[in-house]
């Protein structure tokens, strides 16, 4: 038997390129207006990025998941991989960097659960695109790629490159949306899942309304994305390929921080579907998985375990169980 047919061989995971950061998050009645000093009402310091996130959310529902970041040669640097570690995210390619500090967020969530980040991106500026030389058999050998635009956008067309010569499904994440040119990817990435204001972005247009998140997605599958998967927060999301178009609704849930939901979805979605999971199913899970994000604080400090993941997932789909 071939050892990647052995019944305890590893199976093939999902590999994710991206960010790494600390998150400094505070909670406010209101977000500040320019020139505004406000007082908040709770601060935590835990790990983000949305790399980082995709990677441990993918990893809770059950995927083997390898990670490739670079972090600062310091505390937040050391508290990113331990985290990563603790969370069975293989970060041996999660590589410290001299002389800079990790990429840090400071994020802002009003009692409404909306939130607004400003990025340093630190050491994650550094995961140059020549670095990623060595990668090709890791991309060869993943069930699917996952790629964000935290990281130098050299970087994600090199992967997305890739990918795409492997033959490896590619999830490419565009948040932030600016500055990424679909017309510099090797070609469509098999998917491509912006929420409202990336789609809006990419698009040229509004992407607020379903109609208007259709209307975007037809428009970029040609250049972006095979399929193309807007998210649309509580709305659910909206899903376009070549055949025509599906909507998603969302569970009804009381979100009190939406802060890496959108990663949530990304990561519990790569690892579905490298369970050999249909895309409809995958996209209905990772929904539920996203919902469930919102109704506890954090990026991955509110990301639920495979067991709770599994029990939302069948009450919210009682055909699965
Ligand atoms: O998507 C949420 C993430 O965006 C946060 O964890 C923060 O680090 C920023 O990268």
């Amino acid at each position: 038997m071939p050892a990647d047919r052995h019944p305890s061989a590893r199976p093939r995971p999902v590999l994710v390129v991206g960010s790494a950061n600390v998150d400094v998050s505070v909670t406010t009645p209101m977000l500040p207006r320019p020139g505004e000093t406000v007082v908040g009402d709770s601060s935590m310091i835990s790990v983000g990025g949305k790399g980082a996130n995709q990677a441990v959310a993918a990893a809770r529902c059950g995927a083997p998941v390898d990670f490739v970041a670079r972090v600062g040669d310091d505390a937040f640097g050391r508290m990113v991989v331990e985290s990563l570690s603790a969370a069975g995210v293989a970060s041996g390619e999660v590589r410290p960097v001299a002389g800079v500090g990790t990429g840090l967020a400071a994020i802002y969530v009003d009692h409404a659960g909306q939130n607004c980040i400003v990025v340093v991106p630190g050491a994650n500026a550094r995961l140059a695109a020549e670095e990623l030389e060595t990668l090709a058999p890791a991309v060869a050998a993943a069930a699917v790629v996952v790629v964000q635009c935290e990281v130098p956008l050299p970087t994600v067309y090199r992967v997305a490159e890739l990918a795409r010569r492997a033959g490896t499904p590619l999830v490419l994440n565009p948040a932030p949306a600016q500055g990424l040119e679909l017309a510099r990817l090797a070609g469509p990435a098999t998917y491509l899942v912006p929420n409202e204001t990336e789609a809006a972005a990419l698009a040229g247009r509004p992407a607020t309304t379903r109609a208007e998140a259709i209307d975007c997605a037809r428009r970029l599958v040609p250049t972006g994305g095979s399929c193309v998967i807007v998210t649309l927060g509580a709305a659910g999301c909206v899903a376009v390929d070549a055949r025509g178009d599906r909507y998603f609704p969302a569970p009804t849930v009381e979100a009190i921080d939406t802060t890496g939901a959108g990663d949530a979805f990304v990561g519990c979605f790569a690892a579905s579907l490298a369970a050999g999971r249909p895309r409809d199913e995958a996209i209905r899970r990772a929904i539920v998985y996203a919902a469930l994000s919102t109704t506890r604080r954090g990026a991955q400090a509110s990301y639920a375990g495979r067991e709770e993941y599994e029990r939302a997932w069948a009450a919210a789909d009682p055909a699965s169980a």
